[in-house]
């Protein structure tokens, strides 16, 4: 069974090495070495925590941490699954917890920052192109989603 809890400080390096590992072994098919190096060497489990007192951070559990999503308000950060528990449906089901939160907060729509790698996803969760961008960390497709 997955189950949905707020993150934990003493969840940081587990959550960071979950990343790492995302974007070691998910997200390089999408990006340079370079632009993925930068991005390890950010989410570290001291940047986890700081990140984690800006917004409202949760993890997906089984065992253990499989995955974590945050939010502002209606934005949607830091979304990532363990590689091998992926296709499973905890993207979606972290995706949902947020999305709730964010409808009952008032919002009429969600909005995320994806990864190229992460597109299909979030289109396949009703969300639609709005633009893209350059960031630091390589191309994003930003995407919202209504609530209501
Ligand atoms: C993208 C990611 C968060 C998806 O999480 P997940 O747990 O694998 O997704 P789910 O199993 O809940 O999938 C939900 C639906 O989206 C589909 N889907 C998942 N990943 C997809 C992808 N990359 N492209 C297209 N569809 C995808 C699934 O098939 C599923 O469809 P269905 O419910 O109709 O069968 C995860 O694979 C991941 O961490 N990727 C690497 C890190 C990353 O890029 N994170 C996003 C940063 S913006």
């Amino acid at each position: 069974m997955t189950t949905v809890r707020r993150f934990e400080v003493g969840d940081a390096p587990v959550v960071a090495e979950m990343i790492r590992r995302c974007l070691r072994e998910v997200n390089s098919r999408d990006y340079s070495a370079d632009i993925i190096d930068r991005m390890c060497a950010h989410f570290t489990a001291e940047r986890i925590v700081e990140l984690a007192a800006e917004r409202e951070m949760f993890v997906a559990s089984q065992d253990g941490v499989v995955g974590t999503v945050a939010r502002d308000g209606n934005k949607v950060y830091t979304m990532f699954v363990l590689p091998e528990t992926a296709g499973t449906g905890v993207g979606r089901l972290l995706m949902g917890h947020i999305e709730t939160l964010a409808a009952a907060d008032g919002h009429e729509f969600m909005e995320t920052g994806s990864s190229i790698s992460a597109h299909g996803f979030y289109q396949r969760l009703g969300y639609t192109d709005v633009r893209t961008t350059d960031t630091d960390f390589g191309l994003n497709y930003i995407l919202r989603k209504p609530l209501r």
